[in-house]
């Protein structure tokens, strides 16, 4: 009830007092006072919370509770990301449906309102209206802070023909060039030029055309996508990636008016058509926040539903769980995970594109491993540089031997507290879910690199049983009278 509550008030702060759309810096408590016994006059009180404080914020975690309870989960950052690109294709308005509150959401959002377009949540819906949106410089800062502001490129190149855009950022977990999107977007004739780290590009020329991916890049195959369905003629990508966050966008430009087809397979054909119009879309659930709940539970053992979720999406987590003594349940739309806490050995286990095991995961499995029997080999075909989460495991007393890109991880009996750094969004995930399982206290710091794509991670596992709480870095309180109950 108080969740509810709370959340009416972000609601209302978000579309009465801040037009533009501020990732819930403040909470609002409403007051009633009543004037001479009659007239009734509605004070709002806007104080700042944790997520307002410029310090780092720590989860500060007691290990050793068991997982119980159920959780409903949200879009696909990943996806709505992409479809926040796609709503400047058109003039009307687009509405995305049951969107989680993340800080690269947020951002995304702070992009396309400095191009001029208005969008905000409504409620937990994202809406948007591009028309007045123009082909103005992304500032460096806002483009640095997120991988997908590169998914702009192909939306501005159909809408204004031209764009200028800096490189991304987006997690350290690699050097993440944009070779592919360019030589995918020079094979539709584009015009590409680089100028003080920041690429410009001239589409006045732009037809459809043949393109063979040399790696099947989820934001290249975004990045064209979106480029390609207004265009002159036709365009075949070969080597497509197919990430259901894929699907998703050939869904919702679909249900704009485009011709796009083959998604979920490696050929994706999108004709050019005229224009297109809005939409209201729910994308797909997050399947990388449902994996973490599982592996969660897993490794703390208990019992967790994730409810409103697609299973099939998860059937390499699956296969590496399924001598691990969890008893996993899944229905259409839901997955059940019974755990005694105990984990028989894993599999080997390999990263790569969908529908192999997810690089999203990596992290999370890491710390799964590092308390399950026996040696479990860890090899991420992804991204070159993501074992960040090694070391800060290895400080809890997990027992990890990198060699390039394969981890071989001693499964230990127990997991101590420990200070640890939340590197990047993934390694925090993994992290919490180590500590929620290490004997003691542990603190994970700059745990604000987990909103970028967990929504109130701290509360949902609060909620399901575990002692974490979140302090900002100015927070003096022992802590020994945060966990007095
Ligand atoms: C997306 C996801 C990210 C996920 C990744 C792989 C978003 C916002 N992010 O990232 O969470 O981990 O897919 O599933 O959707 N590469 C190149 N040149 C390019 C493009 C990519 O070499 O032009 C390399 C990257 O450096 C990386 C690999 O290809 O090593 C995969 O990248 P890609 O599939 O493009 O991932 P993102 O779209 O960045």
């Amino acid at each position: 009830m108080k969740n509810e509550k709370s959340r009416d008030y972000r609601a209302l702060y978000r579309s009465k007092i801040n037009k533009k759309y501020i990732k819930n810096p403040y909470q609002i408590r409403m007051n009633v006072v009543m004037i001479n016994n009659k007239t009734p006059l509605f004070i709002y009180i806007i104080y700042p919370t944790a997520r307002s404080c410029l310090h780092m914020h720590k989860y500060i975690i007691k290990g050793g509770n068991r997982l119980r309870g159920s959780v409903r989960l949200k879009a696909a950052k990943n996806s709505v990301l992409a479809l926040i690109a796609a709503s400047v294709l058109t003039e009307d308005d687009v509405v995305l449906k049951n969107c989680p509150d993340l800080t690269d959401i947020a951002n995304k959002l702070k992009i396309i309102n400095g191009l001029g377009a208005k969008a905000l949540y409504n409620g937990e819906d994202i809406f948007i209206n591009a028309k007045n949106a123009l082909n103005t410089n992304i500032s460096k800062k806002l483009a640095e802070s997120l991988r997908s502001s590169f998914v702009l490129l192909g939306p501005m190149l159909s809408r204004f023909k031209r764009a200028r855009i800096y490189l991304p950022g987006g997690c350290a977990i690699g050097e993440r060039p944009v070779d592919i999107h360019l030589s995918a977007l020079r094979s539709l004739n584009v015009k590409i030029a680089e100028n003080q780290n920041a690429i410009v590009c001239d589409a006045s020329e732009m037809r459809g055309g043949d393109i063979v991916f040399g790696f099947p890049s989820v934001g290249a195959t975004q990045n064209i996508m979106m480029a390609a369905v207004c265009a002159d003629g036709t365009t075949r990508i070969s080597n497509a990636a197919k990430e259901p966050e894929i699907t998703d966008l050939q869904n919702l430009l679909n249900a704009m008016g485009a011709d796009v087809s083959g998604a979920g397979t490696s050929v994706i054909t999108v004709k050019g058509v005229k224009k297109l119009s809005g939409a209201a879309y729910a994308p797909v659930p997050d399947r990388i926040v449902a994996g973490t709940l599982v592996i969660a539970a897993a490794v703390c053992g208990g019992e967790l539903t994730v409810q409103n979720c697609r299973p099939y999406q998860l059937a390499a987590l699956f296969g590496a769980l399924k001598n691990n003594y969890c008893d996993i349940e899944c229905g259409s739309d839901y997955i059940k995970i019974k755990s005694g806490g105990r984990l028989g050995a894993l599999p080997d286990i390999a990263t790569d594109p969908y529908p192999s095991f997810p690089t999203d995961l990596q992290p999370q499995i890491t710390a799964l491993a590092a308390v399950c029997d026996g040696v479990t080999r860890i090899t991420e075909r992804i991204f070159e540089n993501r074992f960040n989460h090694a070391v800060e495991l290895e400080k809890m007393g997990a027992k990890i031997y990198i060699d390039g890109r394969t981890a071989l991880i001693r499964g230990v009996d127990r997991l101590r507290g420990a200070e640890v750094t939340a590197h990047d969004l993934r390694c925090g995930a993994a992290l919490a879910v180590a500590a929620l399982k290490a004997d003691g206290i542990s603190v994970v710091n700059y745990a604000e690199r987990i909103d970028r794509g967990y929504e109130n991670f701290e509360e949902t596992l609060r909620e399901l049983g575990a002692d974490i709480v979140r302090v900002a870095e100015c927070s003096r309180k022992p802590l020994r009278k945060i966990f007095d109950k």
